[in-house]
C-alpha cells in the first residue's frame, strides 16, 4: 500500500502524478507525503462544483445539519491523533493542537445549528395602500462555489472556517490548504466523504500556490475566502475585482493594561502566554503591550518573568507552550527584525535569540517607529512594551496601526469597556483578557489592512450569502 495521502477530488480520495513532502518544523523530519493534483483533476474538481450548485443549495437543512454534527463527532473520536498531525505538520505544541481539535468540533457543531435556524424574513409591504396584500419573503442563497485557501497557522480551524459555513448554506466549496500543512485538512476531507452530502460538493484540494492565478479567475468559482498575509490578499481583489471576496489577514494586536485592574501578575501572565502561544503565529497573538504609566514600572518585571518561565522547546513533550516557528525563513525574519530594533534604539529585556526554528520568546521595550517589528505584523513570539499616559493617548496608539483585527483592554471599569468598544478600529476588543481570544461562532475579522468581511459560522454563512426577494400578491394578511 502506498503510503502517500489521497486528496479529495468531489468526496473521492485520488491521487495525482505528482507528490509534495511534509516536514516537520521541529526537527526536519518528514511527516507526511501526499498527492497533488493534476490541471486535469483541478478542472474536474471545479466542473464537479459548477455542476452540483443547484443540487448542493436544495439539500435539505436536516441532510446538511447531520453532515456537520458528523463531522463534529468524528473530529472528537479522532481528537488524539489529528491533534499529534497537526504538531507534526505545523509545529505548535500538543496542548495547542489539542486546543484547535475542541476549536474545530465547537465550529462544526454550531454550523449544524445554525444551519437549521437559517431561515429567512417575512417583510410586510401592505404599509402602503398600493401594496395591499403584499407581502415580501427575504431568504438566502450561495452566491455559488466558493474557492477557499486556508493558512498553515491553523491547518484544521481555519480550513473548518471556510467548509462548515460553505456546507451550512449548501455552498459548493474547493479548499486549498497551506502547503505546509495539508495533511490535515485531508483528514477532514476523509471525514467529510462519510458524509451523505453530495459529493461533487467539496473538494480539497492541496494546489501548489504557483497553479492558483486560473482558480482565483475562473468564473465558476464566484466567491473567495482567503485567510492569510495581507500582500497575497490584496493581489487576489487585484486579479479578480468582479469576485465576492473575504479576506481574513494579518495583525498586529494590541493589548492595553489600565491602572485599575486588580490583579496585574495574573494579567501579566495571560499576556505572556498569548503573546507566545503557537510561538506567536496568530494572526490576534499580543504584540503591543500597552502599559498605563503609573503601573509601567510595576507590570514589566512581572510580564518579563512571565514570559521567561513559558516552557520552550519540542511541540511533542509535555507541558511545552512554545515551539518552533514553521520555517528556517521565518524564524530568520523574525530575529532579524528583533536585531532590527535593537539597533535602532530597543531594549532587548529577553529573548531575540534562536536555535534552529525555535524563536526564544522575547520583549522588546522603547521599539523605535518606523522599524518592521513597530510597523508589521511580526508572526513570532515577540512582543514590545510601550508606556501611555492616559486613555486617550493609549487608544490612539492602538489605531495608529494599519491593522485592525483584535484588541484586549485589562480594565473593571465599564464605561472604559465601552469607550474602548466605540473608539477602537478593530473588529473585536475583549474586556478583561488577552486579544486573542476567539469563540468560533463570534464575528471574526478586521477593520483596514487586516481584511474585509467576517468569519464566524453566522457571520459567514451572511457572507457567502446574498439576499433574495419574492413578493407574494393578493393575500389576506
Ligand atoms: C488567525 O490567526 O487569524 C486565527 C486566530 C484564531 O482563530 O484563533
Amino acid at each position: 500500500m502506498s503510503d502517500v495521502t489521497p486528496f479529495f477530488l468531489s468526496g473521492t480520495p485520488v491521487t495525482g502524478d505528482d507528490t509534495l513532502a511534509v516536514t516537520s518544523p521541529w526537527d526536519g523530519s518528514i511527516v507526511g507525503e501526499v498527492a497533488v493534483p493534476t490541471d486535469a483533476q483541478v478542472e474536474q474538481a471545479v466542473a464537479d462544483l459548477h455542476a452540483v450548485r443547484h443540487e448542493a443549495q436544495a439539500t435539505p437543512a436536516h441532510v446538511r445539519a447531520a453532515a456537520l454534527d458528523h463531522i463534529s463527532a468524528r473530529l472528537a473520536e479522532r481528537a488524539e491523533e489529528i491533534a499529534a498531525l497537526i504538531t507534526a505538520e505545523n509545529g505548535k505544541p500538543l496542548v495547542w493542537s489539542r486546543g484547535e481539535v475542541s476549536r474545530a468540533v465547537s465550529t462544526f457543531r454550531w454550523a449544524a445549528e445554525e444551519t437549521r435556524r437559517f431561515a429567512g424574513d417575512l417583510q410586510r409591504l401592505d404599509t402602503d395602500a398600493a401594496a395591499t396584500g403584499r407581502m415580501a419573503v427575504v431568504r438566502r442563497f450561495p452566491r455559488g462555489p466558493v474557492l477557499g485557501i486556508a493558512p498553515f497557522n491553523f491547518p484544521l480551524n481555519l480550513v473548518a472556517h471556510k467548509v462548515a459555513p460553505a456546507i451550512a448554506v449548501g455552498a459548493p466549496i474547493l479548499v486549498k490548504p497551506a502547503p505546509a500543512t495539508p495533511l490535515s485538512a485531508l483528514l477532514l476531507g476523509e471525514i467529510i466523504a462519510e458524509t451523505d452530502l453530495p459529493p461533487r460538493m467539496v473538494s480539497v484540494l492541496p494546489v501548489p500556490n504557483e497553479k492558483m492565478s486560473s482558480l482565483v479567475a475562473d468564473p465558476r468559482l464566484p466567491v473567495i475566502s482567503f485567510t492569510g498575509s495581507g500582500p497575497v490578499g490584496l493581489s487576489l481583489q487585484e486579479q479578480a475585482p468582479a469576485k465576492h471576496i473575504t479576506l481574513e489577514l494579518g495583525g498586529d494586536a494590541a493589548v492595553i493594561v489600565t491602572a485599575d485592574w486588580p490583579d496585574l501578575p495574573a494579567a501579566a501572565s495571560r499576556i505572556a502566554l498569548f503573546a507566545n502561544y503557537q510561538a506567536g503565529q496568530s494572526c490576534i497573538a499580543v504584540q503591543r503591550v500597552l502599559i498605563d504609566a503609573d503601573v509601567y514600572d510595576a507590570f514589566v518585571p512581572e510580564l518579563v518573568s512571565a514570559v521567561e518561565a513559558l516552557p520552550t522547546g519540542d511541540p511533542t513533550a509535555d507541558g511545552v507552550q512554545v515551539g518552533p516557528v514553521i520555517n528556517d525563513a521565518a524564524a530568520e525574519r523574525i530575529t532579524s527584525w528583533v536585531a532590527e530594533a535593537a539597533e535602532a534604539g530597543a531594549s532587548v529585556l529577553t529573548g531575540g535569540t534562536r536555535e534552529g526554528r525555535t524563536v526564544a520568546p522575547t520583549v522588546l521595550a522603547d521599539v523605535p517607529g518606523g522599524t518592521k517589528i513597530a510597523e508589521e505584523e511580526v508572526f513570532g513570539p515577540v512582543l514590545s512594551v510601550t508606556r501611555f499616559g492616559d486613555l486617550d493617548e493609549a487608544f490612539a496608539m492602538v489605531n495608529s496601526s494599519k491593522y485592525g483585527l483584535q484588541a484586549g483592554i485589562f480594565t473593571t471599569d465599564v464605561r472604559t469597556a465601552f469607550r474602548a468598544h466605540r473608539d477602537l478600529e478593530v473588529g473585536g476588543v475583549i474586556v478583561g483578557d488577552v486579544p486573542s481570544y476567539r469563540a468560533d461562532q463570534m464575528p471574526y475579522g478586521g477593520w483596514k489592512q487586516s481584511g474585509v468581511g467576517r468569519e464566524g459560522l453566522r457571520s459567514a454563512m451572511n457572507d457567502l450569502t446574498e439576499e433574495r426577494v419574492m413578493v407574494l400578491t393578493g393575500l389576506d394578511l
